[in-house]
Formats: structure tokens, sequence, C-alpha cells
């Protein structure tokens, strides 16, 4: 099983920051997970939340601020929010990474800077794995750049989660933990999808995860389970 090094290693450093993400690296993920925003400059980069507050000394929509306004910002020990191109370049090919689009508009300018590692710095497509509960966005990335490798995130499953999931194409299905039942992940394995469930950070049900045939866990703590995997 795959341990996906959630926000970096936020257990232990502040999430979605470079030195989060190289924590992860450094305890040996073979992937890490980040949330992307447009800022209102334009530039892609890297926090959770619509607005700033809670991983930042500052207040406000990450929308409506320019990067030089997020750049002043103290994202926890000293770190500054990072651009999505910042973090791709540290990281340069360690480790693969799930891009996680959760702002609005983000689909096309995410498309256009792949594009350019992929085609002017000749990065392979599989370093990416691009991931939303915004299936609309999700499917307008997908149609810019069908070799990058998607994951459809679901809150909760519809109905029909299986169907909208081959029609997209993707390549797994990612969901909560709270979901997770061993029918689920064969009928998802059964579909040639993979099954990447969040958020682990529990030893025990880890194992029970494991037992299942889940293929990917997103944890906070990776240290706890790369050595028993
Ligand atoms: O991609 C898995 C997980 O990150 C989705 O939820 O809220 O942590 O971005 P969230
Ligand atoms: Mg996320």
């Amino acid at each position: 099983m795959r341990i996906i090094g959630h926000r970096g290693a936020p257990g232990y450093a502040p999430e979605n920051t470079l030195e989060s993400f190289e924590l992860a690296i450094r305890q040996g993920v073979p992937v890490i997970e980040l949330d992307v925003h447009q800022c209102a400059s334009g530039e892609l980069v890297v926090i959770h939340d619509e607005r700033v507050d809670r991983t930042t000394n500052g207040k406000g929509l990450v929308a409506e601020m320019t990067l030089d306004e997020l750049k002043n910002l103290d994202a926890g020990n000293g770190n500054q929010v990072p651009t999505l191109e910042e973090v791709l370049e540290a990281v340069d090919r360690r480790v693969k990474i799930n891009i996680e689009i959760k702002g609005r508009k983000v689909a096309q300018p995410l498309a256009e800077m792949l594009s350019k590692f992929m085609f002017e710095k000749e990065w392979n497509p599989n370093y990416f794995y691009v991931s939303s509960f915004d299936h609309r966005q999700l499917k307008q990335f997908h149609s810019l750049l069908p070799r990058v490798r998607i994951g459809v995130l679901y809150e909760i499953f519809p109905f029909n989660y299986q169907k909208l999931a081959r029609e997209m194409n993707a390549f797994s299905i990612n969901f909560s933990v709270d979901f997770c039942e061993k029918d689920l992940i064969a009928g998802i394995h059964k579909n040639g999808l993979e099954a990447w469930v969040y958020t682990v950070n529990e030893p025990k049900i880890f194992e029970k995860l494991k037992a299942m045939g889940v293929d990917a866990v997103f944890t906070n703590y990776p240290d706890r389970f790369l050595k028993s995997n």
C-alpha cells in the first residue's frame, strides 16, 4: 500500500509548506499531496482553505490577495505560502505529486503549468496525479491534458460513482476512510480503478485498510506507516 504525505507531513510541520513536503520526502513517501487555489494576481498557490485565516497569520480570501500579499504572510514556522511552481521545482521529481484542485478556475492554469513541465522540461506525466471534488474542473483539466492521471474525489458516494469515474477515464477513486468497506474496494478494482483513502493516521485503521486491498492512503504522519509497510 502506498503512503501519501497529505499536505506534506503536517503532523510535524506546517501543512502545505516546503518544510512539510521536504519532511515527508525525507520520511520516505513515494507521493505528496497538496491543495491548489488561484490568487488575485493569477499564480497558482498551495494552500488548503479558501481563506488564509486558519493556516497563516493573515486574514482574507486567497482569491482576493495578490502573490505579494500572500508572500508577506507566515504560514507557520516562518514558512511562506508556496506557489505550485515553487513546489514542483523544489521536489524536482524526487517523488510524485497529487495536485488537488481546490479553488475555482484552477483547471486551465494548472493544465498550462503542467504542460510547461511536461513539454518544455520533459517531465514524465506520471509524476503528476490531479484530483478534485469539483468534477467539472476535473473533466476540463482532463480534456486539456489527458496524459495526466486523474483521481475522482468523493465526499459522499453518488449512486453512479463508478460510471462517472469511468466516463472521466479516471485512474483512481479517492474518498474518506469513513466510507471504506471491503465490497466498495472490490467494486472499484473490478472497474479497473485504484482506491485511495484519506485521512489515515491510526496504525490499527491502516492495517484494516491494507487487508481490504486499499491501494494508497493519505496520512499526516507518514513515518508511522513507512516502517511497517
Ligand atoms: O485528496 C485527499 C484529501 O486531501 C481531500 O480532502 O480536505 O484534506 O483536501 P482535504
Ligand atoms: Mg487535499
